[in-house]
């Protein structure tokens, strides 16, 4: 096979088969094939898009690219949940360690930022010391001790999501339903689970901005859960305004952990419960998406879900002083507010335009190695529907110098749109 004709059967529009997908897929991996032809093909995949026998022959192909875990009985079922990347979206931290006190057992394989949407692993990874480059003996220890773990591909943890995943990133080719599926269960599928919850992301901080495209994307998403014969359900909920009251790793970490004190912002609790209650029943450990819902929220209101969360943590060598209001994780030096430049109600606070000035502002990459910076991001004062006053903050933006602070809330300010009619709160679920 070649790899000059593969790319140029998929630029014209015809689809490839089960063999010539896996002839990519190994030699990515194994490096015989180059960054800049798996570009082209990616590309190609992007305009031309993949039939489902393709998608699922990828996600196959991908999923066996490195060892699929054999965590074993002794548990409760082993489901995960996974998002198709939002702004301000800390949802999976919260959850694991609630789902785990519910009964189940999850190995949460993750993703960096991609595009303008933050990565679970990022925002982790801005605990001091926290590693989520994990071994596959450990990943399964930690699962089989603390019911679940938070980690990432790796060189054996599908090598071929790695790899294509930070490509895309630096290469516009993120944006495309084959890719997103097969990158998503490939991960999800080599952690060796029975089910997995999927937090369709639709709106303007998506990847999907249409509900058609959400729904394709599901569609997809089930159709290849349905082939391999592993529980797949989706729920579709909105990106039309960044989840939570903070974006940003560090940021988005002491937020994630304030939910689990049972302070933290509504939309992101209703989400954990629902996603978690979801997860249950295709566990299941509940009969009802109602009775589920009272587990969750009873994991967080007793405080077992927090314990949870900081024994994995510290189990994953990261230190989270609990009794600091930072949580001894690192912030930025300079944060400017973002004032509303007139009063009345607040129609729109772009969650694309705020994913991409965090980027810009050091907290996502624009290149494959780019180094993160952990203490930047944006806190959010006001949401959509909220009346504002002129003068009044609506955000702040936390910057390493004052030039990016400006920059960042020039930038948010041209995001966000204040009208004199009253304007109704989106709705979460879709
Ligand atoms: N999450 C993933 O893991 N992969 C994608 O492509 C998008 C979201």
């Amino acid at each position: 096979m070649n790899i000059i004709e593969i790319i140029s059967k998929k630029r014209d529009g015809a689809p490839l088969n089960e063999g010539e997908i896996r002839y990519v897929t190994d030699g990515f991996v194994a490096g015989e094939i180059t960054d800049y032809q798996m570009s082209a093909l990616l590309m190609a995949v992007v305009l031309n898009g993949m039939t489902g026998r393709e998608i699922v022959a990828l996600t196959q192909a991908m999923m066996e690219s490195g060892t699929i875990f054999d965590i074993g009985p002794g548990g409760g079922p082993l489901i995960d949940k996974h998002s198709t990347g939002g702004v301000g979206d800390k949802i999976s931290l919260i959850l694991l360690p609630v789902a785990v006190e519910c009964g189940l057992r999850v190995p949460m394989i993750s993703g960096r930022g991609l595009g303008f949407t933050g990565g679970t692993l990022d925002k982790l990874e801005s605990i001091p010391g926290l590693v989520t480059d994990l071994e596959t003996g450990r990943f399964e220890e930690l699962v089989k001790e603390l019911g679940g773990c938070f980690g990432a591909q790796t060189d054996d943890i599908v090598p071929a999501d790695k790899k294509i995943y930070r490509l895309r990133d630096a290469t516009g080719t993120v944006q495309s339903i084959p890719l997103i599926t097969a990158s998503i269960l490939s991960k999800k599928f080599a952690e060796g689970i029975s089910g997995v919850v999927i937090d369709v992301k639709c709106g303007n901080g998506a990847f999907m901005r249409r509900a058609e495209d959400a729904r394709m994307l599901s569609e997809s998403l089930e159709m290849v859960g349905r082939e391999m014969g592993i529980g797949v359900s989706t729920v579709i909920t909105s990106m039309e305004q960044p989840l939570g009251s903070a974006a940003g790793n560090a940021l988005e970490v002491i937020e994630a952990v304030s939910v689990l004190r049972g302070e933290g912002p509504e939309d992101c609790l209703e989400l954990t419960n629902l996603l978690v209650s979801e997860m249950l029943l295709l566990g299941g450990l509940v009969e009802t998406l109602e009775e589920g819902r009272v587990r969750s929220a009873d994991a967080i209101a007793t405080g077992r879900a927090l314990e949870r969360f900081h024994r994995i943590v510290e189990a994953q060598g990261g230190e989270l002083d609990l009794s600091d209001a930072d949580l001894g994780l690192p912030r930025a030096p300079v944060t400017r507010p973002g004032r509303a430049p007139r009063s009345g109600n607040l129609a729109m606070i772009d969650p694309r335009t705020m994913g991409e000035a965090i980027r810009e502002l050091g907290g996502g990459r624009m290149r494959m190695d780019d180094e993160i910076d952990p203490a930047v991001g944006f806190r959010i004062f006001k949401k959509k529907g909220d009346p504002v006053l002129e003068g009044e903050a609506i955000f702040d933006v936390h910057a390493r110098n004052d030039l990016d602070a400006e920059r960042a809330v020039r930038r948010m300010l041209g995001g966000i749109s204040i009208i004199d009619e009253p304007v109704s709160s989106p709705q979460l679920f879709l």
